[in-house]
């Protein structure tokens, strides 16, 4: 019985440990060779163990206790479970109302969205737009985007936003001749940091601008409404 105590101790530090590590490093992305590694090595095979990944897990969520059709449950459904359940790196609530009323203000016609992890700033905003206006929203990673693709189905947005996979340094110079684009309103950057700039300026050289644009920056950089 002794003996089995300092096994138990060293399974509740390693189990600390891992919880510790799961709530802190999706904070720390820029620690890029600890957020690669702790992805690949730590967090991968937790999701092979559970048999899904966290998005998916998401989106179940949405489905179970969500209203198909309507956007607002679709939002806080993510909401709830991500305050409870899982952190994801979602615009949120709080960012998400300086988003609405960023669209409402403007009224964009065409709008793009860099970076649209499960799809909660495409449903956002998309419910907002007015008859006729859409969304092109750019995903890297192809299970996002499977996922945004679903959760905008489920919401019944689906015919407000397309989803483009693909790196955003890519699919920019090709928007005039691929997706129709010619003229922006309004883009919601959201895709790793360090995009945002060389992004900004590939879209200056590349389309036509009408309105205004807003990065999700830090606090001290969100315009003050
Ligand atoms: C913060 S999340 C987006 C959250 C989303 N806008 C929301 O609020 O629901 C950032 C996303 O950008 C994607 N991403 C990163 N670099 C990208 C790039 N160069 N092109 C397109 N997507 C990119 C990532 O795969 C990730 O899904």
């Amino acid at each position: 019985m002794l003996e089995a105590q300092p096994l138990l101790l060293a399974v509740g530090f390693l189990v600390l440990v891992l919880l510790t590590g799961l709530w802190l490093l999706p904070r720390l992305r820029c620690c890029g060779i600890i957020f690669v590694v702790w992805k690949e090595f730590i967090q991968l095979p937790i999701n092979l163990l559970m048999g899904n990944s966290k998005e998916q897990r998401i989106l179940n969520h949405v489905l179970q206790h969500a209203v198909a059709g309507d956007p607002e449950s679709v939002l806080d459904a993510i909401d709830t479970y991500c305050s409870q359940k899982e952190w994801a790196m979602n615009v949120g609530s709080k960012k998400g109302q300086i988003l609405d009323t960023l669209v409402r203000e403007h009224r964009p016609s065409v709008l793009l969205e860099l970076g649209a992890y499960c799809g909660y700033s495409a449903v956002r905003m998309a419910r907002l737009l007015l008859p006729g206006a859409r969304i092109l929203t750019i995903e890297l990673n192809p299970n996002y985007a499977a996922i945004t693709q679903q959760m905008l189905d489920f919401a019944g947005l689906q015919d407000r936003v397309t989803v483009v996979l693909g790196a955003s340094q890519d699919i920019i110079p090709q928007m005039k001749k691929k997706y129709d684009v010619d003229t922006l309103d309004m883009v919601f950057i959201d895709h790793w940091k360090d995009r945002y700039l060389p992004d900004t300026l590939l879209l200056e050289v590349s389309l036509t601008w009408r309105l205004g644009q807003w990065a999700s920056a830090p606090k001290s950089q969100v315009p003050q409404l």
